[in-house]
């Protein structure tokens, strides 16, 4: 038997298989609830200490492209692939210029000649669509408007430490329809959560990934009503004012007052519920610090786990790579 304290080490010989070689990692939806099951896996084991020393990735590299600023998804990512033995390069878009200095498509061709895996994080799905259909590398978003799927994996690993598993879990977000709140409907239709998106009218999640999950059988209710926080397992939020939208911000500001997540909020949770953010938080807008330092608050281990998710994303995307020089 072994624990936290006795990890089993793993070498290069007794591996997993990955499981997503080579493809690309646009949306949640890119792989099956059986393949998220795996990589949840390989996050876990490898946050036991279980690869420490195993380099699956000696001799790769990975692209890290960003339209927006970022502090989790690019220190994650770099410090992953230097964990696994390979190597990031981070391109911030005044120096690449993404569709203005060049073509997206011509960046993807080149970029495929050098590197083994480009991360991106940009302002529309379109450009990731468009990177993954010019690059023969697997592709990963780091966000756009639309998504952020690399967040969920994190999040999803959280909920499993804490609550043992997603199954059934009543998990609410409050606040902005947003890419937070569309990937977390595509959670829904991957781990059979009960998912509820509470927003303002007006501030609904997309449309067509709604339809989409509720054609899949996923379990996914829209409400404006607060109540549906009371006895939750999961409550989540994320910023009011989300990066290119800073010209609503005051619009904003008045729509999603009475949607900020207080300690007061938390104590209607379930006893053994949590609050998660995905950070940054705009504290004095969706939430105050009092309910980031909250006794149910999970948001810093949630961020930790970043790391180990995206890491264990990184090897089953790439870890069948040969290096190529
Ligand atoms: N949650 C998240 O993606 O954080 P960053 O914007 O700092 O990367
Ligand atoms: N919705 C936020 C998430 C930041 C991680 C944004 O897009 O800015």
């Amino acid at each position: 038997m072994t624990d936290a304290a006795s990890p089993v080490q793993l070498n290069s010989q007794t591996l997993p298989p990955p499981l997503l070689a080579g493809r690309d990692f646009l949306s949640n939806l890119d792989m099956t609830g059986a393949e998220l099951r795996g990589v949840l896996d390989t996050a876990a084991s490898m946050k036991r200490g279980e690869w420490r020393g195993v380099k699956p990735l000696s001799g790769l590299s990975l692209a890290l492209v960003f339209e927006k600023a970022s502090l989790r998804t690019r220190t994650t990512f770099d410090v992953g692939m230097y964990q696994l033995g390979g190597h990031a390069i981070t391109l911030s878009n005044t120096e690449i210029g993404l569709g203005q200095r060049e073509r997206v498509s011509d960046v993807a061709r080149n970029l495929e000649r050098w590197v083994d895996g480009i991360m991106a994080r940009v302002y529309l799905q379109q450009t990731l669509t468009e990177l993954a259909d010019h690059a023969a590398i697997p592709v990963i978003n780091g966000l756009s408007d639309m998504l952020h799927p690399v967040q969920l994996l994190a999040d999803y690993q959280t909920i499993e430490e804490c609550l043992g598993g997603a199954a059934g879990r009543r998990v609410v977000y409050i606040g902005d329809g947003n890419n937070l709140a569309n990937s977390h409907i595509h959670m829904a239709v991957l781990t059979g959560a009960d998912v509820t998106i509470v927003t303002p009218v007006g501030y609904e999640p997309n449309g067509g990934v709604l339809q989409g999950a509720l054609v899949r059988g996923a379990k996914v209710t829209l409400t404006n009503d607060l109540s549906a926080i009371d006895g939750a397992d999961v409550l989540y939020t994320d910023v009011w004012i989300s990066m290119g939208q800073e010209d609503q911000a005051d619009i904003r500001r008045r729509a999603f007052r009475g949607y900020q997540v207080t300690p007061a909020m938390l104590d209607r949770l379930a006893p053994q519920g949590i609050f998660l953010h995905c950070l940054p938080a705009h504290y004095g807008e969706e939430t105050v610090p009092e309910a980031t330092e909250h006794p149910k608050s999970r948001v810093f281990d949630q961020a930790e786990n970043r790391l180990h998710a995206q890491k264990a994303l990184l090897y089953h995307l790439m870890g069948g790579m040969q290096p190529r020089w």
